[in-house]
């Protein structure tokens, strides 16, 4: 295990009939005028847009709203969010939807207090010094936003999509109805349910020895996801198997799976220019690229590949030939997701051969001095074509 410094400080209010709380909780940490950010029209369809409204006025709470977030969200909105924040003179945010809702809002945070542009603190060039407090209302499990100290946005000029990563972004509070999940398409579901997976899965494929406990405890994520996945294609709305997905997306993405250890995250990065580049859902760009990156690492640490087919899709152990028992969990990782309804190949999510090159060097370093991207095998450009060839 590596030496690590933990603390998740978002607190979440998890189950069925939360959301009237939203008010009395903004009031607990002080809010008094709120911004309102949300995407594109969900939460007025559903019935949560009127839920919040309706708790904010009963707790006294002024909010303004800022909807439009695109999946994939924009540089251009965060800017305006910031501008709007400033002119308004308001003190909190509260994002109501999904990942993207939740980093555009963590965007504006920072850029709020900040005199530069924000898209240097997602290019490295300055830090986070303070930010506006975001608090969050979950309308879908999948990014891991409601409370990871991440966001992701994508730069209209140029479509560069780029995380920052800093403790000044955790929300405050994450309100979490499974619920408000009842509304998704069963695609969204899907996208949300392969993001989560690979969440604890670019943590579980690390080369750090005697990880026990994360190991198993990532082990207990993936297979709690894989089950209730299969309970939610039986039936969208059963209660229970929404609420351990939703809890599951969390758990994935708060980072306790990855203390002691050091995560992968090549796919991600990967995917991440792939949703620049043609906007496809972030959990569908993963569905295409992991299997292929399994394929192209695999040789480079059989016994955790065995591992994984063993223990988290309960293949049979082929003693004699660990190499079979390696590839089998890659194809059972593949059909999971295909019966998901996931895409397969690059083609299928509109991505064309001739990109590749660009695509693949685009992709951010992790060690710009070796141009490298990923822990578990550190990739060059060259491997993520490669890569990027296997899941054409
Ligand atoms: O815009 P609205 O109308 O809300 O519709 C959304 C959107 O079209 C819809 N939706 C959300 N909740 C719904 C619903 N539709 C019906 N009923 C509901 N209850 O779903 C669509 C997708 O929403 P989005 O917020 O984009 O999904 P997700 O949560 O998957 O977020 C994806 C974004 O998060 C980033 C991704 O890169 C992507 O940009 N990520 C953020 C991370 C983080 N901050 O920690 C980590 C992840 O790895 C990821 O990179
Ligand atoms: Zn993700």
């Amino acid at each position: 295990m590596v030496n690590f410094d933990y603390q998740n400080p978002t607190r979440v209010v998890f189950g069925k009939g939360t959301i009237p709380q939203a008010g009395a909780l903004l009031k607990e940490y002080a809010a008094s005028r709120v911004l309102l950010h949300f995407g594109g029209g969900s939460i007025k369809a559903n019935g949560v847009y009127d839920a919040v409204k309706k708790s904010l006025a009963a707790a006294g709470i002024e909010a303004v709203e800022l909807p439009g977030v695109q999946p994939n969200p924009r540089l251009s909105l965060v800017k305006e969010g910031i501008k709007f924040c400033r002119d308004q003179k308001l003190d909190f945010i509260l994002a109501v939807g999904g990942g993207s809702v939740i980093d555009s809002a963590k965007a504006v945070s920072v850029g709020v207090p900040y005199g530069g542009d924000v898209w240097d603190f997602y290019t490295g060039k300055a830090i986070p010094q303070k930010a506006l407090p975001v608090a969050t209302v979950l309308t879908i499990a999948a990014a891991g936003s409601e409370t990871s100290w991440s966001s992701v946005i994508t730069n209209d000029d140029g479509g560069w999509k780029r995380p920052l990563d800093h403790q000044t972004i955790y929300p405050v509070f994450s309100i979490l109805d499974p619920e408000t999940t009842y509304s998704l398409p069963a695609y969204q579901t899907a996208c949300g349910i392969t993001d989560m997976f690979v969440h604890v899965f670019e943590r579980y494929f690390t080369t750090v020895k005697n990880v026990d406990l994360t190991d198993r405890f990532c082990e207990a994520v993936m297979k709690t996801i894989i089950n209730n996945a299969r309970r939610l294609l039986e039936n969208p709305r059963d209660y229970d198997a929404r609420a351990e997905i939703m809890w599951c997306g969390s758990l994935a993405h708060n980072n306790l799976a990855g203390t002691g250890r050091i995560g992968d995250f090549a796919s991600h990065m990967i995917e991440h220019e792939l949703s620049a580049f043609n906007d496809v859902a972030h959990g569908a760009g993963l569905a295409v690229i992991v299997p292929n990156w399994m394929k192209f690492v695999y040789k480079h640490d059989i016994p955790r590949f065995v591992q994984f087919a063993v223990r988290v899709f309960g293949v049979e152990e082929n003693f004699h030939n660990p190499e079979e028992t390696a590839l089998r969990g890659i194809r059972a990782l593949r059909d999971f997701y295909t019966s998901l309804g996931m895409p397969a190949t690059l083609s299928e999510i509109g991505v064309a051969e001739k990109d590749f090159q660009a695509i693949a060097g685009k992709i951010r370093k992790f060690d710009e001095t070796r141009g490298t991207t990923g822990n578990f095998l550190p990739l060059t450009s060259k491997d993520v074509l490669e890569i990027l060839k296997l899941a054409k």
